[in-house]
């Protein structure tokens, strides 16, 4: 049987990630009641981080121990993916000692290398391209609070950027309308935006965008790699700020979300994020574990893909 990889949500069909999503919700009860099974006893998972994090980082460690498994934390300092080894190399020598490997790095085409060489599963655990698994804490999060996200409108307030790009995946294999709000010259995609179809719509007023939306997403406005743009897209992104004011023009009882880190008063208002009425960003990071969970144990388990 051919090795499934997660590097994109197109690596899933509709159902496998449905499965996926409700089998999040179930492990994050089973977690609560303390009635977890180990089914990962003996199994190990390899994290190469080229980029910080901490709820990436601690959500695939801590759910890969809480299934019985060990996680190994992997950094270019330290490995001698630092000092030159190919990657094409590092996934064949890995793939001998791991069960199944996260990267989060730069350049997505790495990671596509890495994963053509592997043998065993390859999650993509954030690329300047897309951000997948933070799609399924997101679809995990809107399902626990409002439902089935299909059918659904969404805005993405900000960057045209990893996060959003995975929206607009989301908008396409989940089936809802997505609204993306950005400055000219911060677009996602071209590609991506006219493969989605009438799915998904580009603005540049914020207003427009979020008019009748039931979820309200954004994202920092300089993403890790871009820090020398920063003072830039202060100035460009400065009437994209998420407050309550703005999502008073959604739709009644439409819930906010953001992938943390915040940074208050630049993307999202201090009150906003704080508003647990309205802002379920606990829940979302909390959810990454969940999902991902979820995902190791499809990814691993390959009788119980649907
Ligand atoms: N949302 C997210 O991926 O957070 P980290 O960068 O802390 O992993
Ligand atoms: N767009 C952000 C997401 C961080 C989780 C970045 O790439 O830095």
């Amino acid at each position: 049987m051919s090795t499934r990889h997660f590097l994109s949500l197109d690596d899933l069909s509709l159902d496998e990630l449905n499965h996926i999503i409700e089998r999040a919700i179930e492990l994050k009860a089973l977690h609560q009641q303390g009635l977890e099974e180990r089914p990962f006893v003996g199994k190990v998972l390899g994290m190469i981080f080229e980029k910080s994090s901490t709820r990436t980082r601690v959500s695939f460690e801590a759910g890969m121990a809480q299934l019985g498994g060990s996680a190994i934390f992997l950094s270019p300092r330290d490995t001698q993916l630092g000092r030159g080894e190919p990657i094409e190399d590092t996934a064949r020598v890995l793939s001998r000692m791991v069960d199944i490997v996260m990267i989060r790095t730069f350049e997505h085409a790495s990671i596509e290398r890495f994963a053509q060489y592997a043998s065993v599963p390859v999650i993509n655990a954030l690329t300047d391209l897309l951000h997948p698994c933070q799609l399924l804490a997101d679809i995990q999060t809107f399902t626990e609070h409002r439902g089935s996200i299909s059918g659904k409108r969404v805005a993405w307030i900000g960057d045209g950027n990893n996060m959003c790009q995975s929206y607009i995946n989301a908008a396409v294999k989940c089936g809802f309308t997505l609204h993306i709000a950005c400055p000219p010259g911060y677009e996602p995609s071209q590609s991506m935006v006219d493969d989605a179809g009438d799915l998904v719509r580009i603005f540049h007023d914020p207003a427009q965008a979020i008019a009748g939306c039931d979820l309200v997403t954004t994202d920092v406005w300089a993403s890790m790699g871009q820090e020398e743009e920063q003072q830039t897209r202060l100035r460009d992104f400065a009437n994209f700020k998420v407050d309550h004011a703005l999502m008073a023009k959604a739709a009644e009882n439409a819930i906010f979300l953001h992938c943390l880190p915040a940074h208050r008063e630049e993307e999202v208002s201090a009150a906003l994020l704080e508003d647990d009425n309205i802002s379920k960003v606990w829940d979302q990071a909390e959810n990454r574990m969940h999902a991902q969970k979820a995902l190791m144990e499809f990814l691993l388990t390959p009788q119980q893909k649907s």
